[in-house]
């Protein structure tokens, strides 16, 4: 006996899940089928994915610890506090995160039952398609539905003769569970990972070298800002080295040791872990996507359209699966988009108006164009940029560093891009998105009123900066 449905999600991160939940708003009988790699000791299944289990999620609440840590050591002195034999009990730490995890994934269990979506446990793959439904096994059951949406994810890249054990060398998932501070931290990949997790290990003491192949650092990133990041980074003591190319790899008794190429010839990195933090690649493992003659494109991922729809007919793909930035709250828009197609309504992503944030300390955010990208199209440009310097609220936060920077279409005003680096840029930017998505100019923002004193009047002030008319600056 089959079970049918209208709505078939396969993957349960933020991309499935929200759009499972969406689905069911809307008024369809909706099935979500997990392969669960993620169940707790007890055999739990656990939704929510990569971000919930071993990306955004745990690695912010291991960000916050190693933040507090190391403030108590080196920032309260100077409010006149003093804490001494300060310490920390990376067993505490890394329990606090998990039992953070099992409350959210389990509330996503509580979410699907408020919204009667059938949660299912098990790996789903294509089987056929017949009488209009697709006929999909998950587990050792027969499902059918209209409509499928692929949200199956990523897993991290690994590198030819680096192999991953989770316990020396790691990635995302051994990185987020050390039990002690490694004395001496490698990590390969000056990407979002590699920065937050190399922060954190830091923070509480690792001596922390980045090795990263890209000649350039963050050149995905407006240039200006991490021009600040690397300066600012390397002030705290993460050792990064760009233009690397990484070469023999090998473990003894003494850890891992990593030869490389860089600028100055032929170099070794010791190191007590290793994190390989390279990127990510698509999930379509297992998926069976020849049944259905599902199209997969060179790179992996499930070719889609602007609305997610794949060459097939109801068969639509979201999240880290398909093209576009990895990241939860795009995969979630994908999902919510992709449910009110299907129920005919208007669904829509906009592209442009993601926003991107790395969670190092200062944080960093953006939305939209970055200068070389605007240059490189030809597209002139007015640039604001204002220093946290200036702020009262960054100066009594006790971090002032960074700075925030509008760009503004030279003939229209119309917002083209906001560059954030300092505290609390993860907030501050939803400002910009909300500008831009409205298609505001600069001047809007500009005359909208800002709480005294806050961090987002530096927003404020980098928005008349376009036309040189900051107040404060
Ligand atoms: P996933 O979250 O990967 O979920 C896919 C799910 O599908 C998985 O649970 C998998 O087990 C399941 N699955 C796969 N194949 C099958 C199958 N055949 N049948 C059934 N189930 C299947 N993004 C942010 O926006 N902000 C952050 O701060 C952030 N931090 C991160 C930190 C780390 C360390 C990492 C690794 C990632 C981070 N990300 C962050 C990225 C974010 O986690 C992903 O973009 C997001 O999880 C993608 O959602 P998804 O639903 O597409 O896929
Ligand atoms: P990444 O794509 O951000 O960075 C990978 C880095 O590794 C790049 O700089 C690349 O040039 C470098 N690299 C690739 N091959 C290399 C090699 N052989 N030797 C040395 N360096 C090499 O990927 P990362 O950090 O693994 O993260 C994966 C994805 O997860 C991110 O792209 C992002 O989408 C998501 N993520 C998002 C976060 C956030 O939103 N705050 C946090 C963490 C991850």
């Amino acid at each position: 006996m089959s079970k049918n449905f209208d709505v078939l999600v396969i993957g349960g991160g933020p991309g499935g899940y929200v759009a499972a939940i969406r689905a069911a708003q809307l008024g369809f009988s909706v099935a979500c089928c997990e392969s669960n790699p993620y169940a707790d000791p007890k055999g739990e299944p656990r939704l929510g994915g990569t971000c919930l289990n071993v990306g955004c999620i745990p690695s912010k609440a291991l960000l916050r610890s190693s933040e507090l840590f190391e403030e108590a050591e080196h920032s309260f002195a100077v409010h006149g506090i003093s804490a001494k034999g300060v310490s920390m009990d990376v067993p505490t730490m890394v329990g606090r995160k998990n039992t953070i995890v099992t409350q959210l994934t389990s509330g996503i269990k509580g979410l699907f039952r408020k919204n009667k979506v059938t949660g299912l446990n098990g790996h789903g793959s294509f089987v056929g398609k017949e009488g209009g439904l697709y006929q999909v096994k998950v587990g050792s059951e027969l499902v059918q539905a209209k409509h499928v949406i692929v949200a199956t994810g990523s897993k991290p890249r690994h590198l030819p003769g680096i192999p991953v054990d989770n316990k020396v060398i790691c990635d995302n998932e051994g990185a987020l569970d050390f039990d002690s501070v490694p004395k001496r931290l490698g990590v390969i990949g000056a990407g979002v990972i590699g920065l937050e997790l190399g922060s954190v290990w830091r923070r509480l003491g690792a001596d922390v070298t980045i090795l990263e192949a890209a000649p350039e650092f963050m050149a995905y990133a407006d240039q200006d800002v991490a021009k600040e990041a690397l300066k600012l980074f390397t002030k705290q003591g993460l050792k990064i080295n760009v233009g690397v190319k990484i070469g023999k790899v090998t473990t003894g008794k003494k850890g891992v040791t990593v030869e490389y190429e860089g600028k100055d010839g032929a170099q070794k990195m010791e190191c007590d872990k290793l994190i390989v933090s390279v990127g990510r690649i698509p999930n379509t493992d297992g998926l069976n996507a020849e049944a259905v003659g599902l199209k997969i494109n060179e790179r992996g991922q499930v070719e889609v359209d602007g609305h997610c729809k794949t060459n097939l007919e109801n068969v639509w793909a979201v999240g880290d699966v398909v093209r576009g930035p990895m990241l939860a709250h795009k995969a979630s828009e994908e999902g919510v988009m992709v449910a009110e197609l299907i129920a005919g309504q208007a669904g829509h992503t906009n592209m442009e108006t993601i926003p991107g944030v790395i969670y190092t300390h200062p944080e960093i955010a953006w939305v939209g164009k970055t200068e070389q990208q605007l240059k490189a199209e030809g597209v002139a440009y007015k640039p604001g940029k204002v220093p946290f310097m200036a702020n009262g609220r960054a100066l009594g936060h006790g971090d002032a560093s960074g700075f925030v920077k509008v760009l503004a279409d030279a003939k229209t005003d119309r917002i083209l891009g906001v560059h954030i680096i300092g505290v609390n840029a993860s907030e501050l930017i939803s400002e910009a998105v909300v500008a831009m998505e409205f298609a505001g100019a600069s001047e809007d923002l500009g005359r909208i009123c800002h709480a005294h004193p806050t961090l987002s009047e530096v927003v404020h002030e980098a928005a008349l900066a376009c036309d040189k008319r900051s107040l404060h600056f």
